[in-house]
């Protein structure tokens, strides 16, 4: 399996514009886009829908009435004042995203880099999303599925690359050394970084500039520690008709 890891946001719109598309595409946003979207998977989302721009969430809602929007802009739940007009119900917490709120529920979501990336994903033949709640699940279903070629993309924080995609990458990367790999460069980058600080993991993503900024939001803190909980959930998050399903 051919393994490429995409490293920063304007990797992303690189490879967006690409003219192929083939295997499987994973997605990270650590901290915290994809770690929410597989917790409100857990706690009985029936599928979530994610969308680029607060504009096209409101548009979608439109024919989705009964669904929740969710999302953040600068990690805050989207405001009706930055909306025009519309109080979001759920931010982008995961800790928000409890079974009494979304248990049957569909929700659309936007989010600043996460669900740009997502839409990146779609594009592949297969896309799943992941983050440290289910990286095991995730790289179960890659060995089961064993595409010819493995693109992760890592979502990064608005124009910049993020320390926890990179790291999960690599976490995720190293957790498929069962079968016979060939990594890219930057796929080789983020395996070895992951190796070098595996003893070391959450003190090394709690010094990440994602991180900090949470960690100095009093309501936002403990997202940070949510987020770096390994294999909390065993099941994958799949890429599916524009939508976000629980999978096996
Ligand atoms: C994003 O999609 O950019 C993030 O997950 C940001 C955040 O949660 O604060």
């Amino acid at each position: 399996m051919d393994i490429d890891v995409v490293l920063t946001p304007a990797d992303i719109e690189r490879v967006s514009k690409a003219s192929e598309f083939t295997g499987l595409a994973v997605v990270f946003d650590v901290l915290r886009a994809t770690s929410t979207m597989i917790t409100a998977l857990h706690n009985g989302v029936k599928s979530i829908i994610p969308i680029a721009t607060i504009k096209e969430a409101l548009e979608l809602k439109k024919n989705f009435p009964d669904a929740l929007l969710g999302g953040e802009r600068n990690g805050l739940r989207i405001s009706a004042k930055i909306s025009g007009g519309v109080d979001f119900d759920l931010g982008n917490s995961p800790r928000e995203f409890v079974k009494e709120k979304v248990d049957g529920k569909t929700v659309v979501i936007t989010t600043t880099n996460g669900t740009i990336a997502i839409k990146t994903a779609m594009k592949f033949e297969s896309g799943v999303i992941s983050s440290f709640l289910n990286l095991s699940a995730t790289a179960r279903y890659i060995i089961r599925s064993n595409p010819k070629k493995l693109t992760i993309i890592c979502s990064g924080t608005r124009d910049k690359a993020s320390l926890e995609d990179i790291i999960a990458a690599g976490a995720l990367i190293n957790k498929l050394n069962e079968i016979q790999t060939d990594l890219s460069d930057s796929a080789f980058v983020a395996r070895d970084f992951y190796l070098y600080n595996k003893n070391n993991l959450a003190n090394v993503v709690r010094r990440s500039a994602n991180a900090k900024r949470l960690l100095s939001n009093p309501e936002l803190s403990n997202d940070v520690g949510f987020c770096l909980q390994l294999d909390l959930f065993n099941f994958v998050a799949i890429i599916k008709d524009g939508k976000i399903l629980k999978g096996e």
